[in-house]
This record gives C-alpha cells, sequence and structure tokens, in this order.
C-alpha cells in the first residue's frame, strides 16, 4: 500500500509540470471563467496560432487528411468539418493534443440538418408537421447522433424565409412565414444544444444563413438581395434573432450581398446589428469560400482586401478559405489590421470551444478509442420509429375526392413512379450521414403494410427526368439518378399494363433530392415531362389515381391537381418514409400535416405569399374588375394556400370569441374558438391564427400568423382553443424604422388555414 502510493506520487510530482502547462480543465463552464481563461490564453499565443485559430477546413481532395494533419500539429487550424466518424475525427484531436505547441483542442462540425444516421424529413417538411414537440425530438435525436459520432457543432437551422419556390434551398427551411419560422429554429435550437453544448450529447448550433439568403432575386442561387428595412426588419430578421435568443453559440453568414452590401462584408449586419443590438456573444462563420467572393462580388480589390474587409466587418472563421491565413500575417504587419482585430475574432473561436467543454475534455464526444462502434452505419444506432413518427406527422393531405383515401388493404395496388423505389431520393439532400440503404422506400413500405393481405404490382414508368442535360447536373457530384435501360415508351406501356390489372394506382411522382437543394434553382416548377406523360397514361386507364409527391419545394399541379383523385405532399420524408407514406394511404395514420408555404399555380404568379399588402386596388374574385391587382391569364391566389392541409376526418371552427373588445396599452386580449371534429375517425389539425392591423401608419399584410396549436379531437370530440394576444403581436417597424404597436382597430383570423378563417375585431387603446 504504502509503496503504490509513493509511486503515485512520483508520477504525480514527475506528471506536474505538463499539467500545469496544459489548458485542459476542469473549467467552471461560466462568462466569467471564461473570460478570464480566454485572455490568458491568448496571452500564450502567437500571431500564427490566433490566426490558426480562425482556419475552419473540410477534408477532401483540395486538402488530404495528411495535409490537414500537419497543419493541425503547426497550430494552423481552429476546426474541421465534413468529418464523421470517431476514428477519423480521434486521429485529428490527437494530433492537436499530441502534437501542436499549445494543445488546443480543434471543434468538429457537419450540416446535421434533418438527422445525422437517422434522417428525418427535410426541414420543409418538419415545418408541415406545426408539431413543436415533434422537430424537439427531431432536434434531441439528431444531437444525439452527431455528438455520438464525435461532433461538437451543427450548421443548423436554417431559417432564412422564403416566398421563392424556384430556390432549391426552400427544402432545407421552414417555409414563407416568419413565425413558424421562428418557432422552428428555435425549437431546433434548443432541443440541439440541450442544457450546455458541452453535454455529453448536445451540439452547438449555427443559425443560417444570416441575412435573407432567401429572398434572392428570382429564386436564383446566390443572387441579390435588395429589400426595404421594414420587410427586412419584419419578415426576414425574426427567425434568426429568436435562434440566437435561444441561445445559438454560431451564427453562417450568408452568400449573398443584401442591399449592395455582401454579408460577409457587412458590418452593418454583423457587428451593429448582431453584437451591438442583438448582444450576440457567439461565433461568426463565412460559408463556403465566401470571403474570396467578396473579389467577384466587386467590393474588393485584392485577395488581402477580401481579408482586411471580412475581418474588419466581423467575420470571425472563415471556411474552406485559405485567405485568413494566408494574407492576415501580412495585413497584420502593414498595420492594415490590428492584433486586437485578431485577438477579438480568436476569442470568439476559443468561446465557443469553452462553451462546448472542450478545455475540459478534447474528447468528451469521442470516448476512449475502444468505445468506438465496430460498425458505424450499425442499424442498431439508428431511430427508425421516431422516424416514422414525424414523418407521418409531416405528411399533407392537399385532395381526397369521394374518400379515395383511405385505401384498403385488399385486391391489387398498382405502384407506379420514378420515385417509388428510390432509397436515395426519399432521404432528400443534405441527408448527413444518412445511408441510403437503410431507407425505406414507398414500394417497400406498402409491401410491409398489405403483406400478406394485398398484391402490389410495381412499374417505374419514368425516370425523374429524359432530359440528358438535367441528369447529367444531377450527377455531377453523387451518382444518384439513374436512367432505365428500357426506352420510355417502353416504361410507359409496363405502367398502364400493370395499372390495367389492378384497383387502384399509386403513382409516385416529383423531383430527385438534387433537384431540390443547394445550386439547384429551377426556372420552371411543373414535373417533368416525362413524368406528366406517365400521369396522363395512368389517369387514361380510368383506374382511381392517387398521387404522392416526393419533392423540395412547391411544384404548380394545376392539371395533376385535376386529374388525380387523391393528392398527398411527402416532402423527402426520410429513412421511415415509406412506412410512414404506408401508414397515411392505408389510414393507419390520419393525415394531419399542413403547408408551411403556398403552392403557387404557375411559376409567373411567383412571389405569391399570403400575407402580403392589400394593394389599392385589390382583386375581388366575387366582382372581377379589370383595374385591379390581377393576372389576366390566370386565377388569381394559390393553388394551395399557407396552412392548407385535409384530414379524413372533417372539423368544423366556431365563431370567434374576445375577452375583450379591447386591448389597454399593454395588455392582452384572448381570442377563443371551439372546434369539433365532426367527421367519424379521429384526427389531429392545426388551429392557426391570424392578426390584421386595420389601419396603420404604413400599410400592413392582409394577415400575418400570430399563433398556432396542433390539436387531436376524437371523433365527435370538441375542443376549446384560446390564443392570448399581446402586445408584441401587433408590433411593426414603421416608416422610421422604429417598432411600434398603433392603437386602431386590429381583425384576428382562426381557421384550419389562412383562407377559411373567422374572424372578430378589438380596439387597441
Ligand atoms: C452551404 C452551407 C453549408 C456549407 C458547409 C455551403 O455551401 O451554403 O449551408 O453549411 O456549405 O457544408
Amino acid at each position: 500500500m504504502k509503496w503504490m502510493c509513493s509511486v503515485s506520487l512520483v508520477v504525480a510530482l514527475t506528471l506536474q509540470p505538463a499539467f500545469a502547462e496544459s489548458l485542459i480543465g476542469p473549467h467552471a463552464l461560466t462568462p466569467e471563467a471564461r473570460d478570464a481563461f480566454v485572455t490568458d490564453l491568448l496571452k500564450k499565443m502567437t500571431l500564427d496560432e490566433k490566426i490558426g485559430q480562425l482556419r475552419l477546413l473540410s477534408v477532401g481532395p483540395d486538402n488530404p487528411k495528411k495535409a490537414i494533419r500537419e497543419m493541425i500539429k503547426h497550430g494552423q487550424v481552429g476546426a474541421i468539418f465534413n468529418t464523421v466518424t470517431r476514428p477519423d475525427i480521434r486521429v485529428m484531436q490527437d494530433q492537436a493534443m499530441q502534437l501542436s505547441r499549445l494543445k488546443i483542442p480543434l471543434f468538429f462540425a457537419y450540416d446535421v440538418v434533418h438527422g445525422q444516421r437517422t434522417v428525418f424529413p427535410i426541414p420543409l417538411g418538419l415545418a408541415a408537421s406545426w408539431d413543436l414537440d415533434a422537430v424537439a425530438e427531431v432536434g434531441r435525436i439528431s444531437a444525439y447522433e452527431a455528438a455520438d459520432d464525435g461532433l461538437n457543432m451543427t450548421w443548423a437551422p436554417m431559417v432564412d424565409v422564403t416566398r421563392e419556390p424556384r430556390w432549391g434551398r426552400v427544402s432545407e427551411g421552414f417555409g414563407e412565414d416568419t413565425y413558424l419560422t421562428s418557432q422552428m429554429g428555435r425549437t431546433m435550437v434548443t432541443s440541439m444544444q440541450g442544457k450546455s453544448p458541452a453535454d455529453r450529447y448536445s451540439v452547438m448550433t449555427s443559425v443560417k444563413h444570416f441575412a435573407a439568403y432567401g429572398a434572392v432575386e428570382g429564386g436564383r442561387e446566390y443572387n441579390t438581395v435588395d429589400m426595404s428595412p421594414q420587410r427586412l426588419a419584419q419578415d426576414y430578421l425574426p427567425p434568426y434573432k429568436a435562434a440566437l435568443d435561444a441561445g445559438s453559440g454560431g451564427v453562417m453568414v450568408a452568400l449573398i450581398s443584401l442591399n449592395g452590401v455582401p454579408a460577409t462584408a457587412n458590418s452593418w449586419l454583423l457587428k451593429d446589428l448582431l453584437r451591438d443590438d442583438w448582444k450576440f456573444k457567439g461565433i461568426t462563420i463565412s460559408d463556403h469560400g465566401a470571403i474570396k467572393e467578396l473579389i467577384k462580388h466587386g467590393v474588393a480589390r485584392d485577395p488581402q482586401d477580401a481579408v482586411r474587409i471580412a475581418i474588419q466587418s466581423g467575420v470571425n472563421m472563415s471556411m474552406s478559405d485559405e485567405f485568413y491565413s494566408k494574407y492576415l500575417p501580412g495585413l497584420v504587419k502593414s498595420g492594415a489590421v490590428s492584433e486586437q482585430e485578431i485577438d477579438d475574432a480568436a476569442r470568439h473561436v476559443l468561446n465557443v470551444k469553452y462553451d462546448m467543454g472542450l478545455f475540459n475534455d478534447p474528447y468528451s464526444h469521442l470516448g476512449p478509442k475502444s468505445s468506438d462502434p465496430l460498425d458505424t452505419n450499425a442499424e442498431s444506432r439508428l431511430h427508425r420509429q421516431q422516424a416514422r413518427d414525424v414523418a407521418r406527422k409531416s405528411i399533407v393531405l392537399l385532395k381526397n375526392r369521394l374518400e379515395t383515401l383511405p385505401l384498403k388493404k385488399t385486391g391489387t395496388i398498382a405502384l407506379i413512379g420514378p420515385l417509388a423505389d428510390s432509397q436515395r431520393d426519399i432521404m432528400g439532400s443534405w441527408s448527413a450521414a444518412g445511408v441510403a440503404s437503410q431507407s425505406v422506400t414507398v414500394l417497400q413500405g406498402i409491401k410491409n403494410a398489405t403483406a400478406g393481405k394485398a398484391t402490389v404490382l410495381y412499374a417505374k414508368g419514368a425516370n425523374i427526368t429524359d432530359n440528358k442535360g438535367v441528369q447529367d447536373f444531377l450527377n455531377i457530384y453523387e451518382k444518384s439518378v439513374t436512367i432505365d435501360p428500357h426506352s420510355p415508351q417502353e416504361m410507359l406501356d409496363e405502367a398502364v399494363t400493370t395499372a390495367k390489372k389492378s384497383d387502384v394506382v399509386v403513382a409516385v411522382v416529383g423531383e430527385a433530392q438534387g433537384m431540390a437543394h443547394e445550386a439547384s434553382s429551377r426556372s420552371d416548377i411543373t414535373l417533368p415531362p416525362g413524368q406528366l406523360a406517365l400521369i396522363d397514361a395512368l389517369k387514361a386507364t380510368g383506374k382511381p389515381l392517387v398521387l404522392v409527391l416526393m419533392n423540395g419545394r412547391p411544384l404548380a399541379l394545376v392539371k395533376e391537381n385535376m386529374q388525380a383523385d387523391a393528392l398527398l405532399e411527402t416532402w423527402f420524408s426520410g429513412t421511415e418514409g415509406g412506412n410512414a407514406i404506408a401508414d397515411v394511404l392505408f389510414g393507419d395514420y390520419n393525415p394531419s400535416g399542413k403547408l408551411p408555404i403556398s403552392f403557387p399555380r404557375s411559376v409567373g404568379q411567383i412571389p405569391i405569399y399570403y400575407n402580403h399588402l392589400n394593394t389599392g386596388r385589390p382583386y375581388d374574385a366575387n366582382h372581377p374588375d379589370k383595374y385591379t391587382s390581377h393576372y389576366y391569364d390566370a386565377v388569381n391566389g394559390p393553388l394551395f394556400p399557407f396552412g392548407y392541409g385535409l384530414s379524413y376526418t372533417t372539423f368544423k371552427v366556431s365563431p370567434v370569441t374576445l375577452s375583450s373588445k379591447t386591448m389597454p396599452h399593454n395588455g392582452t386580449v384572448n381570442a377563443s374558438v371551439t372546434v369539433t371534429n365532426t367527421g367519424r375517425r379521429d384526427g389531429a389539425t392545426v388551429v392557426q391564427m391570424y392578426l390584421h392591423d386595420e389601419v396603420a401608419s404604413i400599410s400592413r399584410p392582409v394577415q400575418e400568423l400570430k399563433g398556432f396549436k396542433r390539436i387531436m379531437l376524437k371523433a365527435g370530440e370538441t375542443k376549446t382553443v384560446t390564443f392570448p394576444i399581446d402586445v408584441n403581436d401587433l408590433m411593426f417597424w414603421n416608416a422610421r424604422m422604429q417598432q411600434v404597436a398603433e392603437p386602431g382597430e386590429f381583425n384576428v383570423m382562426i381557421g384550419l388555414d389562412s383562407v377559411h378563417t373567422n374572424s372578430a375585431e378589438f380596439d387597441y387603446l
């Protein structure tokens, strides 16, 4: 015993000097302890080491693993992204912790946008659930799986409000509405970060893309954004603010220019607004290669200029861009950038590392080597049941003529379409570490549901697209679209023969996942011609036709809506998508999703959104007048409005009752309705509350979502839903950019979509 003690004493004494030098904890996770620690650490760092902290690198062909390890050893890297397994991450952390001079831990990030290994519906689909509990579950599971893989940060949530179905990234966000997006974003942040991003199974979030990326002109990727300060403040900024108020530790800067100034060079955005007004204390990260792009934006003369502008505008960390490391040393030497400016940026990086608990344990998300999973893709690591549950909630029933749905699990079902058996597409874009071979297709889901009861016949019927240029585009980085060896006519014939043998036809049509992605803008949002021809041919068989849509953006579906007996929007629904879709098709789950974005009739109507201004000459469909605001060659209004979605049961909403006809200054009014399930099945729906400020100093939207509640009602059941309304719901940015609530009349509208509402009025005093 005595001997053992003395040995441990010797060991302790021998390790003492090294330990004293070590930065590794325990440290109290408080802002005060962090500031003291980081201040002290910065004093120990060379200029090059500080600049190294500002560098965020992706492992890939440009940066092979070996080269990265060398850079880490020399303190030239602050963080890594796009590496997603514990063994790979461990090697890099070992390099930093064993061979770099100061042994500052790296952090590891990835685009965990709608799941890590278990893939959930794309964010647009999550928004369609209007279910914050479900979204919180997605956040928790995504963070759990990401942290379990060794990651510390995610590039999510993406809260770019958009009114642009042409924009491919509409799939990554939560739709067109500010309030809904804010709720979704906030929920993602709190669920992913948990109590603290330092916890074993939490990750830090990085809300993106700051700011207003979703408003790119014409929906063309990376294009310009130009908008009034009122619209920016009122409609586009609140979701970022909500995510930051919820504690998001990171902000990713948008690639676009806003009112002429690229976001990466926008000190008003990144300093005045973010730091001074919003008091943001975390880290700002440029988007991929954005610093370089300042030259092409035409605001920087050369690389040095770009670097100086970015750092002085408030970009702390540079993503996949060697410009900071290359040019900052010279800029500091020449005095164009001060060492204080480098310190400020490095401090933010070190602060978030501290908040992630990395100075307490650089391996906290890795554990000992012996604990690495033997099979990283192991089935046992997936959360299938939760994925199925959330996916069912995200599905929106758009049409159901004569109760075509739910289908019976008997007879013969023809399952047709290029997306019916695609494991890759159903996961959607940004599917993180999800593995296509683990996802359930619609074909598999329907077979699972009907096993031993019905006959399922399958024919592909058409390719996703027969356009060679589009096929090549979709396969540039990932060979994800395969073209059938049969001719389009042969495929069509087979589909028709299959349909004729069946009692009902279910056609799964839409987009390949790569059609709704970054850099996937479309000038046309209809289905590709081959798929349209397929629908025509199936319709001609006279069989009941169910169209299952799989897509990442609103599509223009006027004719298809007329042809289909039932229309089901399933987005890209993830790992368990096929089972979830089958649950809805056969009525094992009663659909309750609601559109988080308007579906236009044609591309020519874009932008079309529910919270528009009234104009001086609004169009009235009941009294059409030539000199009013409309297109003479189209029906006014969207095909499917914001908030819309059917159920297998029916609901009735009562007139709105108010607790008072007046709202005192800074007081509240409660608006209530009763909702009754008037059908034969139990079902959930989403009660939506909209407000309209009838007369104000600037024209206000005809309606704005200010509250929603998802409720479950048994057949015949009635529930009362009450929305408290207070002054915050009445506020807007006036012509002088002051946030005000003006006295006057307000209209409260409550309904189960944005069009069919009951209303009541109150006065704000
Ligand atoms: C995207 C970001 C993403 C980043 C890293 C960029 O191209 O715009 O949203 O987080 O790549 O993958």
